[in-house]
Order: structure tokens, then sequence, then C-alpha cells
């Protein structure tokens, strides 16, 4: 999957200028970055929940898109309906996946809790589950586990992986973790301040970064 270039600007002052990526079917692809080098902006425009300066999608040939936003939204009933409210297909179908998606992310105990009384970890999870509810094409992942204990971590990580060896899906995930990003990205792309400063594959630019700024953020973050 391609996305095309474009540029962002909130009110006027330009936040993300993108020269474009490709994401590969099946492979993972990491965004790293300080806060508000721009990740959940170019998350939000390829997702195509906001336009970009040029208005039209950035991604070619897109098929479905799954996209879980940085702060995901319960809604206002139990945590299975929140997952069946996403459901394609038939009903006896819908409640056996979802019943499987809430094994896996060990949030079977809280099916028929109220989903906005969840707390924020469990709320990761839930809004989670409700995405993967549905087969995509691109997955966008914006931060999943920064509300996420180390075992919730583990099972997202895990229950990702599965995905998309099911799929074949292309999945964007925005981390802070470059332990994270180590563990499941296939390539990379580095946000700094709005540009993206370097781009290749996760070995590469974690052993010879070209840029000053990702061996900086490297060290810093202990990568
Ligand atoms: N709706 C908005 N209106 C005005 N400015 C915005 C808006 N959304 C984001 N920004 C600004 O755009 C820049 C990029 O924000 P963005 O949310 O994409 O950063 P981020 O890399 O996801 O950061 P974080 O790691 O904190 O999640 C920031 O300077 C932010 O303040
Ligand atoms: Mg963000």
């Amino acid at each position: 999957m391609i996305i095309r270039p474009f540029t962002k600007s909130y009110g006027g002052a330009p936040v993300l200028d993108f020269p474009g990526a490709s994401l590969p079917e099946g492979e993972v692809c990491a965004v790293i970055g300080a806060n508000g080098s721009g990740k959940s902006t170019l998350a939000r425009i390829v997702a195509g929940a906001m336009a970009s300066d040029q208005g039209r999608p950035v991604l070619e040939q897109a098929g479905p898109v799954g996209y879980l936003p940085q702060r995901p939204y319960p809604f206002q009933m139990t945590v299975e309906g929140n997952l069946l409210l996403n459901a394609p297909g038939g009903r006896a179908d819908a409640r056996r996946r979802a019943a499987e998606l809430m094994e896996q992310l060990e949030i079977a105990h809280l099916a028929r809790k109220k989903a906005h009384h969840l707390s924020g970890g469990e709320t990761a999870r839930m809004a989670l589950a409700r995405l993967l509810m549905r087969r995509y094409a691109l997955l966008i992942l914006d931060e999943p586990t920064a509300a996420m204990d180390i075992r919730s971590t583990s099972l997202t990580e895990a229950l990702v992986d599965r995905y998309r060896r099911e799929t074949g899906c292309a999945v964007l995930w925005i981390t802070h973790s470059l332990k994270q990003a180590q563990r499941t990205a296939d390539t990379v792309l580095f946000l700094l301040r709005g540009r993206l400063a370097e781009a290749g594959p996760m070995t590469r630019l974690l052993s010879a970064p070209t840029t000053p700024e990702l061996r900086q953020f490297l060290d810093f973050y202990g990568a």
C-alpha cells in the first residue's frame, strides 16, 4: 500500500510535510518520534479521519482501513456490545469472534461490564478487540499499548502479529517504545518536527542511523 506525499497545517501553521511511503502487505511499519512530531497527525490522515491540505485521500489503491486512535472512546454499553457493534456477518459468528478476541486480550471477565466504567488499560484492550472484529488491508495503531501494563502489552503484540499473519494486512504502528518497535516492526519511519527524517528497515536504522537526530533519539531511548 502506498501513502502519497501530502502536507498538513492546523490553522495555517504547518505541522507535517510527508514525502510518502510504501507499506508492504504483511509487514509492520513502526512510526517513531518525539511528542508533537506529527505521528498522530500522520495516522489520522492516512486513516482518512482527517483531510490533508491537498484534500484528496493519501492512500493509493486502499482496501478497508482499521484505525485505533490514540485516545479511543468506549460506547456507552457493555464491552461485548462494543465489539458486536463492529461486527460484520451473522450474529453467531460475531459472538464467537468477540469471545475469541476478549479471551486473547484477557477481558472476557469484563464482557458484561459497562465499557465506560473500564480502567485505562482495559479500555485500550476493549478498543483493540472492537477494531479487530473486522478484516482490513491496512491496520493503523496509534500507541495501542501506551496505557497498558507489561502483560497486556505482550498480549497485544501477540494478537496483532497473529492478525497480521492471518489477514496479510499491512500495519502502521505508532509507538514510543523502541523496544516495541524492535520486537514488532520490519521498517521504521522516524518523524522529526513534522518531517520524515529517516526511513528504512528496522535493523539498518537501529544499527546505522544516518541522521544525528535519530542517533540522539536512539541513545536517549536506550535502543
Ligand atoms: N487539532 C489541532 N489543532 C492545532 N494543532 C494541533 C492539532 N492537533 C495536533 N496539533 C499540533 O500538531 C503537532 C503534531 O501533533 P501530533 O498529535 O501529530 O503529535 P504526536 O507525534 O502524535 O505526539 P504525541 O507523541 O504526544 O502523541 C503538535 O505540535 C500539536 O500541538
Ligand atoms: Mg500522538
